[in-house]
């Protein structure tokens, strides 16, 4: 059988056009039905946020898709996203009941003035240095690189400071499922953590994003 003839055609639908398939939709958005309020957006690394509650940060490079995942995980669009990379400038902070997750600027951009850049250096630094109410990090790593000396060096400031963190290796949709497979495990090996704690996400199809709402909340859980 030819693949013309295998494949399935809408009524109405010419001969040449292409087969219809449904978009892929692997998982709904998991906090979809959880409230979130939009906290606020600040400069500085010790704002104080009323009331105090468990923290988890979003950490990544720019334009890994931080703010993307906030709003497939709740299914609505919170955070601004941008295929121009340094688009979050400022921490940006979403309260759900009894947590609060941080959007951070993004590391590694070169393209913003030095000025810039330093400036949200010193605020991913001071998040993750200073904050005292930091309970957890994820940590977003583009599923198709490895991870760069300047990921490494934040990977070092966690370690330092014993933070618990959750990775979610991003854009899976953007490889085919076998070498989605392989780079998964590379990149578990690579990192030294256990596997259950390096999530395969899309924003796009929504892969891997039950599992990792549901580590999310138990990481806010933890401490
Ligand atoms: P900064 O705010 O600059 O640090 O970037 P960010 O990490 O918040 O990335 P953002 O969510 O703005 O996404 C950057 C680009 O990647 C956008 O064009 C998104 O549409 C795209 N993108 C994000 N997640 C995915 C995904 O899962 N799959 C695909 N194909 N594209 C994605
Ligand atoms: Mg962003």
């Amino acid at each position: 059988m030819t693949p013309r003839q295998s494949a399935k055609r809408a009524p109405g639908r010419s001969e040449d056009a292409p087969p219809f398939f449904p978009p892929a939709q692997e998982s709904t958005a998991p906090f979809g039905a959880i409230p979130v309020e939009f906290g606020g957006s600040f400069p500085s690394p010790k704002v104080k946020l009323t009331p105090a509650l468990p923290e988890i940060v979003l950490l990544g490079r720019s334009n890994v898709g931080k703010s993307s995942l906030i709003n497939a995980l709740f299914g609505r669009p919170l955070a601004r996203v941008s295929n121009t990379p340094g688009r979050t400038a400022l921490i940006n902070v979403f309260r759900l009941p009894g947590l609060y997750l941080l959007d951070l600027p993004g590391y590694g951009f070169a393209r913003v003035s030095h000025k810039e850049r330093d400036r949200y250096q010193a605020l991913v630094r001071g998040v993750l240095t200073s904050r005292s109410s930091l309970t957890g990090v994820l940590w977003l790593l583009d599923l198709r690189h490895d991870p760069s000396a300047e990921d490494q060096v934040h990977a070092d400031l966690l370690a330092d400071r014993e933070i618990p963190v959750l990775v979610a290796l991003t854009k899976a949709d953007k490889l085919p499922f076998g070498q989605r497979q392989r780079r998964h495990a590379s990149l578990v090996k690579a990192l030294g953590l256990p596997a259950d704690q390096v999530v395969l996400t899309s924003s796009t199809t929504g892969l891997g994003l039950a599992e990792l709402g549901e580590s999310l909340l138990a990481l806010s859980e933890a401490r």
